[in-house]
């Protein structure tokens, strides 16, 4: 997969793209993830890349000129087209399964905004989604795309060193996951629980999957619906 990223502080995505999954997808050559700095098209003297709304009113909006440019020029750097994705407050709420379905893509190109939004232009010319990570206000768009990377990547073939460990993540079948316990048997007088220890498979995925229902149950009902 190839990831392409716009935005205007490349160099806040350099700690995470360099630490622990990611950077080992990278390097394992399972994902390819290019930052391109929408301000190197601002076309003015100040490196201008917002200005004040039309009608008025609080904050600065993105111009459309320098994140088109951008988007063409980041756009040719491969030959794969791309599914093109605006990070908003306005978008689809991200989730897991959005999360399983942009890690089938070949290309995906992420614009993350600052500022009181995108002109609107930009996200009707660019025919692009807009997905947001929560229902709160982020200063900018760049972690709502880490955000994205990480929950896409992780999930593509190669990405974790034990292949299993995705699949039985919380939300991978719609339910949190279950509770998990590792040496020593007895910390501070708290024991693991016996049927982990009874080596008997049956009975112990039957027991996980109980226990995820309760706590699906008891931490998030929404999900049950
Ligand atoms: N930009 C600002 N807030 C955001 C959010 N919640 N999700 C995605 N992008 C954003």
């Amino acid at each position: 997969m190839r990831i392409d990223v716009l935005t205007l502080f490349p160099e806040m995505f350099e700690s995470p793209l360099a630490g622990s999954i990611l950077k080992r997808a990278r390097e394992a050559g399972v994902v390819d993830i290019v930052l391109t700095n929408i301000r190197d098209f601002a076309t003015d003297n100040y490196k201008k890349v917002d200005d004040k709304p039309y009608g008025g009113g609080a904050g600065m909006v993105m111009m459309a000129g320098p994140v088109f440019d951008c988007f063409e020029y980041v756009e040719k750097l491969a030959d794969e087209k791309g599914r093109v994705v605006l990070l908003s407050p306005q978008g689809q709420r991200f989730d897991q399964r959005k999360a399983a379905e942009l890690s089938e893509e070949k290309r995906l190109i992420l614009i993350s905004g600052r500022y009181e939004g995108f002109d609107e232009r930009i996200r009707t010319g660019l025919g692009a989604e807009q997905i947001s990570i929560g229902d709160y206000v982020l200063s900018g768009g760049e972690l709502a795309a880490m955000v994205i990377v990480d929950a896409v990547v992780r999930l593509l073939a190669g990405a974790l060193g034990d292949e299993d460990s995705a699949k039985d993540d919380s939300f991978s079948d719609g339910l949190l996951e279950y509770p998990q316990y590792t040496r020593p048997e007895v910390f501070r007088g708290m024991k693991v629980p016996d049927i982990l220890l009874s080596g008997d498979h049956g009975k112990i995925a039957a027991w996980r999957r109980e226990q995820a229902l309760e706590r699906t149950k008891k931490q998030r009902p929404d999900l049950l619906k």
